[in-house]
């Protein structure tokens, strides 16, 4: 089962699936799921959300869906653990320095086309040097934070639910 957060649609049953499927079945993409990421979810996932949305709004607006997908999934292609790199105290050179990091990742294992490198580069726009030169590339500097801020808020609101429903059910038995 694959699926993006906020959507139940099983996403190898979309045409989505075909235009990333080689990315998805790599081992050293596969490798991400052993990365956590913005706290509760893994780097894979939430390379896997951004890649969704870059699609849908992509394909919504007309624009480059192949490589905003595929982009997408390759965006935070990097292997080592965020928090380990904070308390070395270089957080700003890992906001800065991991677009670059990822697109020479993902250069040595797919050929990358223009508009995929410019997402990858340019997706922490305005905190990295140069905005993006494509269309793709503005869409995935907003997808991007709506997708992380989604990751950050879910398990909080999964946990009010649980909490009035066990209110709920004491509740009743009394
Ligand atoms: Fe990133
Ligand atoms: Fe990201």
């Amino acid at each position: 089962m694959l699926h993006a957060i906020g959507s139940k649609k099983e996403l190898t049953q979309l045409e989505y699936y075909t235009l990333v499927s080689d990315i998805l079945e790599n081992s050293m993409v596969q490798e991400l799921k052993n990365y956590r990421h913005h706290i509760s979810t893994t780097r894979f996932q939430h390379c896997l959300n951004v890649s969704y949305y870059n699609y849908l709004i992509c394909r919504f607006l007309h624009l480059d869906v192949e490589s905003a997908a595929r982009a997408g999934m390759l965006h935070d292609l990097y292997y080592y653990d965020t928090k380990e790199y904070r308390h070395s105290n270089y957080e700003l050179s890992h906001v800065k320095n991991h677009p670059d990091v990822a697109v020479n990742n993902a250069s040595e294992l797919f050929p990358l086309n223009p508009t995929e490198e410019d997402i990858i580069m340019r997706h922490m726009w305005p905190l990295t040097k140069g905005r993006p030169h494509s269309k793709e590339g503005y869409v995935i500097v907003i997808v991007d934070k709506y997708c992380a801020a989604l990751e950050l808020i879910a398990p909080k609101i999964r946990t009010a639910m649980k909490k009035m429903h066990l209110r709920k059910e004491t509740v009743n038995v009394q």
